[in-house]
């Protein structure tokens, strides 16, 4: 009787804590609730950001860019991979792109997730295959990938 009564104490403990994991899970988010929230990083609204601002992470990128393309040139794939993995994983500008956000406020919000996903997602797979994939096609995943870069600045600039 007093095995039993343990077991039952047990298998309740043994619930609660489990149930308390299940709570923890964090939900996956929806598309939507994704670009909501890149969105308000890329606007310096949350996230953790650098101590630098955009022009000088901006600069970087173009460093990094320049980086790959010696990569490319001279079949240097631990430049590509470094150059690509920088790209994908730059900190937010300190205070985001909000100052610079002067015209085609509604376009910008709605094409920037898309244009970013595109951006980091290009980065990671050419970092994930420098070691792998044909110099083509490591050019021409950078090339599409410098297409981001430009796209967004069109928004801003044209
Ligand atoms: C989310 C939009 C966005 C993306 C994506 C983006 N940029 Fe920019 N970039 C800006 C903004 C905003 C500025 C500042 C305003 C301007 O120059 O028009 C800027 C400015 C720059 C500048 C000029 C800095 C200076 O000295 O004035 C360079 C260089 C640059 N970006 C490089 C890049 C490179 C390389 C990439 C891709 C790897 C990239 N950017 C991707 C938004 C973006």
């Amino acid at each position: 009787m007093k095995i039993s009564r343990y077991f039952l104490v047990i298998c309740i403990a043994g619930l609660i804590v489990s149930c308390e994991g299940q709570a923890k899970k964090p939900k996956p988010l929806t598309d939507k609730e994704k670009a909501e929230l890149h969105m308000k990083k890329v606007l310096g609204e949350t996230g953790k950001q650098s101590e630098y601002g955009l022009i000088i992470i901006m600069r970087d990128l173009a460093r990094q860019i320049d980086r790959i393309n010696t990569g490319l040139f001279t079949n240097n794939r631990y430049m590509i991979q470094k150059g690509a993995e920088a790209i994908a994983h730059h900190p937010i500008p300190k205070g985001g792109i909000k100052p610079y956000l002067r015209k085609n406020v509604d376009k910008v919000k709605t094409e920037i997730p898309i244009i970013d996903k595109n951006l980091h997602q290009t980065a990671i797979i050419i970092s994930k295959k420098a070691k792998t994939a044909s110099i083509r096609e490591l050019h021409d995943l950078t090339v599409k990938m410098t297409s981001a870069c430009v796209r967004c600045h069109q928004l801003f600039r044209d």
